[in-house]
């Protein structure tokens, strides 16, 4: 079909200022769907790191949900490792620790130091053969006894660890551990310079431990994209190759939050038939499925069972989809497409706007097309969470970039994004480099702050509101003039930079 209709991008746009009330506060957070147990998956700040080998492992992941996003784990990978790299995700923050590691009264100072540096624990309880506790072995006290190494821990541990039971750090509602009550514990208990409760039942025997580091990161991270146990959340992307079905089934029982199928060409029976066959084994578990740009397209999907649809064909930085095929649909309308297409029969299902972004006002351009979240990879490659070394390049720091439709990835595994066999490769993408950019967290800082900026110009609390605001097509002139101009820059700013 031909169509005369004008196809826009982020750039080809304006959104148009409106009414700010004083002492508006602006909340950014999105809801993008149920999870398996049928809680709300609420990202506190709407930004997902992109399922890509130079983007989102276990680290991105990690700092993606503190943060308040969620990081995607690509799935260039072997199943084992990138289960490994869910269960790391879901295993960095507890409400509580269930079977915390622990030692008897026959165990070595030695052999208590040994297993402290290898878990990484700075609290380890220890125990009789009934699992009764007898006292807790901390770093300092157990580390700095070379002298005294052969003897038994409990020659050196702390013989009145603070004890606890359940009840008292239980939260009335959901009846999981409430942090909040365990902090008033741990401020109570200064005498002690205590960093772990030992949780037990009436008999002694050990429950389970809450360490103070997790308590810390409530006020460290209060944006924290959070499951009803207090584990970080953790999206895994799966691809329509042979035996996904294998990997699913690792994932959802390593309890994955949400599975995002990473295809380029979603409007197809592969994606359906996974989403179906997934939806049959685990009718709960919540499905990301795309890519798709048209109207048709997100149907599809929608009826294929899909829970969130994910748009984007051509627009990536290191994407060369579109001038290799001569397919694909500019972002801003590719998202408005979709969203119009939803919103008739399936107002429920959330958008996300996959890659494009280059300003951070793009962001609030991609709400205002109807996205309910934004998928970024190059904005968050490049920084210490991304996987790869730091490298220096023509003087500069930086660290490589690369499309999943690279021949590099593809001989890595990522052929069936785009359903190639690995063998005659035809290219989506390039390999590059991207400026070195520090970590996550300021990077966030700044995208989360200008879609601040975008509510407080457009006069918008919420996302919902932002989605109302009007906006215009420009033509070049006015994007000229929408850069600073005439003027020589004297240095970058932490939010505008030079690169095109
Ligand atoms: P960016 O945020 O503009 O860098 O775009 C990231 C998005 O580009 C990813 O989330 C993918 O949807 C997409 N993508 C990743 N690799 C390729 C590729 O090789 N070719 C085309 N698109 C890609």
């Amino acid at each position: 079909m031909e169509t005369n209709a004008i196809a826009l991008t982020y750039d080809d746009i304006v959104i148009l200022p409106g009414y700010l009330k004083r002492g508006s506060e602006s909340d950014i957070s999105t809801l993008l769907c149920k999870d398996r147990d049928g809680h709300e998956l609420i990202l506190k700040k709407p930004f997902l790191s992109a399922a890509m080998d130079t983007v989102t492992e276990a680290k991105m992941a990690i700092a993606m949900a503190r943060e308040g996003g969620i990081g995607v784990i690509h799935v260039n990978l072997s199943t084992d490792e990138q289960v490994k790299q869910v269960k790391k995700v879901k295993r960095a923050e507890n409400l509580m620790i269930s079977n915390p590691i622990h030692v008897n009264d026959t165990t070595t100072i030695k052999e208590t130091a040994e297993l402290m540096q290898k878990a990484g624990f700075s609290s380890i309880p220890v125990l009789d053969k009934d699992n009764k506790i007898l006292g807790l072995a901390v770093r300092p006290s157990v580390r700095f006894q070379e002298e005294n190494f052969e003897k038994a821990i409990t020659t050196s541990m702390v013989k009145n660890p603070v004890i606890v039971r359940l009840e008292e750090v239980q939260s009335e509602k959901t009846s999981f551990v409430d942090l909040g009550k365990a902090k008033r514990i741990f401020a109570n208990n200064t005498q002690n310079n205590t960093k772990a409760l030992l949780i037990a039942d009436e008999n002694n025997v050990l429950i389970g431990m809450i360490t103070s580091k997790d308590v810390e990161n409530l006020k460290t991270f209060p944006f924290a994209c959070k499951d009803i146990q207090g584990r970080l959340r953790v999206a895994a992307a799966i691809s329509t190759a042979p035996h996904t079905m294998e990997r699913v089934c690792l994932l959802v029982e390593a309890e994955v939050d949400l599975l995002v199928i990473d295809s380029s060409q979603g409007h197809s029976d592969y994606v359906a038939d996974l989403i179906s066959s997934i939806k049959k084994e685990f009718p709960t578990m919540p499905v990301v499925a795309g890519n798709v740009v048209t109207a048709e397209g997100a149907l599809f999907l929608a009826e294929a069972g899909a829970d969130i649809i994910k748009v984007g064909v051509g627009p990536g930085a290191i994407c060369s989809t579109r001038k290799i095929s001569g397919v694909g649909l500019p972002q801003f309308s590719a998202v408005k497409e979709v969203h119009a297409a939803l919103q008739r029969q399936y107002p429920h299902i959330a958008v996300i706007a996959d890659g494009g972004i280059k300003n951070t006002g793009d962001i609030g351009k991609a709400i205002v097309a109807g996205a309910k979240a934004i998928m970024m990879g190059n904005a968050f490659a490049g920084t210490d969470e991304a996987p790869g070394e730091t490298i220096i390049h023509e003087g500069a720091k930086v660290k490589v970039y690369r499309g999943m439709g690279s021949i590099d990835a593809m001989k890595n595994g990522s052929g069936s994004r785009y359903e190639q066999d690995g063998k005659t490769l035809i290219s989506h993408g390039i390999v590059g480099f991207v400026p070195y950019k520090g970590t996550v967290t300021d990077i966030i800082f700044q995208y989360a702050g200008g879609l601040r900026e975008t509510m407080k110009l457009t006069g918008a609390t919420n996302l919902a509101e932002l989605k109302r605001a009007k906006w215009m097509q420009i033509t070049n002139a006015g994007e000229l003039e929408s850069h600073p101009h005439d003027i020589k820059l004297a240095h970058q700013e932490p939010n505008y930079g030079t690169s095109k």
